[in-house]
């Protein structure tokens, strides 16, 4: 079994974040998204990974993630360019498949429970697919799959006005080779994309068995600003005490916190968990709960939480940091003396600022 991960997109809900780079290489606890996905094929068994790339500077990703050898697997790049479609996104990768079975796995996606215990079995199965699902509140904003008593889907409808079941479509989809005919037998939708479901629906409709997988745990999918934090908190609840910077007298630290290399975190300040902050920062202020700071980050008689700093940022606020997403090279800088009256700001396109 091979992997595909897709890494193309426009990634507009991300923009201004986007505008520098894809968005599967924004940092979910320190760690780009992407590298997830990877993980979960590699802890799956799943070492031969094909990585999808569109035309949003597709060499950042080759540089972030070489040819794999670091997490153990091997990683193959193949161009889509423009985002088509999921199931053209899967049609570019049918020569890396090469008569194979894949897990196509979005590479935006990010789910707690890994994905070993979805692919146990497929191989062997007569199933031609396997779709991984999830309970939600709200199924009208998803593709949502109806199915019958032995969980074999039946039916496949996107974002439905009266849904049949409140099973939602997660990013990550298992599939045979037939997969391929399908894509080539289905047209374009109303956005001018060649749609995955479109094509499992072709399978099921030409009488091919499709089988459903629920979701264990939690799943993200982290298109959009709040979404990216969101899975930032998911992460942050998992991770485990490690501090390798220098830690001054008199600093409180509560709960789980990672501290990396040549970080200094000053004297007086409060660190509380689950917090990561990365290499050569320098911190003195508050740092609360479910808050990642890149490397080379100042935090300077500040306070922040539930955010996330990619890094090489200054932060030196009179004003509590909140629920914030803030790009390489940002700086929020609050001074009285400078700034009497006002507020000054360099802002890129497609900014958010609440004040
Ligand atoms: P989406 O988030 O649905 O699309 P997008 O990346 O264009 O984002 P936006 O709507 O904000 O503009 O894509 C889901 C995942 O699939 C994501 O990781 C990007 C990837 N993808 C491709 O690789 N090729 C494609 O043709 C499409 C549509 C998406």
């Amino acid at each position: 079994m091979k992997g595909v991960i897709l890494s193309g997109g426009h990634g507009t809900r991300l923009r201004p974040l986007t505008h520098t780079g894809p968005k599967q290489l924004i940092p979910i606890a320190n760690k780009p998204v992407i590298c997830y996905a990877i993980e979960d094929l590699r802890d799956a068994g799943i070492t031969e990974i094909g990585i999808i790339l569109g035309t949003n500077m597709p060499n950042k990703i080759k540089e972030a993630l070489g040819d794999g050898s670091e997490f153990g697997v091997n990683l193959t790049y193949i161009m889509q360019g423009e985002p088509k479609g999921l199931a053209h996104a899967a049609k570019t990768a049918k020569d890396f498949v090469d008569g194979d079975s894949f897990v196509m796995y979005l590479g935006d996606n990010i789910l707690k429970s890994g994905i070993e215990d979805f692919v146990s079995g497929f191989d062997e199965s007569d199933y031609s697919s396997r779709l991984l699902l999830q309970e939600v509140e709200d199924p009208r904003q998803f593709g949502v799959a109806e199915l019958n008593e032995d969980g074999k889907i039946i039916n496949l409808v996107e974002k439905p006005e009266h849904p049949k079941s409140n099973l939602a479509l997660v990013g990550i989809y298992l599939f045979k080779n037939n997969i391929f005919d399908a894509i080539d037998k289905i047209k374009p939708s109303w956005r001018n994309e060649l749609e995955i479901t479109d094509a499992i629906q072709k399978l099921i409709d030409e009488g091919f068995n499709v089988d459903s997988f629920v979701v264990d745990g939690w799943w993200k999918d982290t298109g959009k600003p709040e979404d990216v934090l969101d899975a930032n908190k998911l992460i942050l609840e998992t991770i485990k005490t490690d501090i390798q910077g220098e830690i001054e007298d008199d600093v409180k630290i509560k709960g789980r916190v990672i501290i990396g290399k040549n970080t200094i975190v000053k004297s007086g300040s409060v660190i509380k968990g689950p917090a990561i902050i990365g290499e050569n920062c320098e911190i003195k202020g508050y740092v609360g709960p479910y808050t990642s700071i890149g490397d080379n980050t100042k935090i300077i008689e500040s306070e922040i939480d539930s955010s996330i700093i990619i890094g090489n940022s200054i932060i030196r606020s009179d004003k509590r940091i909140t629920e914030s997403l803030l790009g390489q090279n940002s700086q929020i800088i609050s001074d009285k003396k400078t700034y009497p009256k006002g507020r000054s700001f360099v802002i890129g396109e497609n900014s958010i600022i609440k004040l």
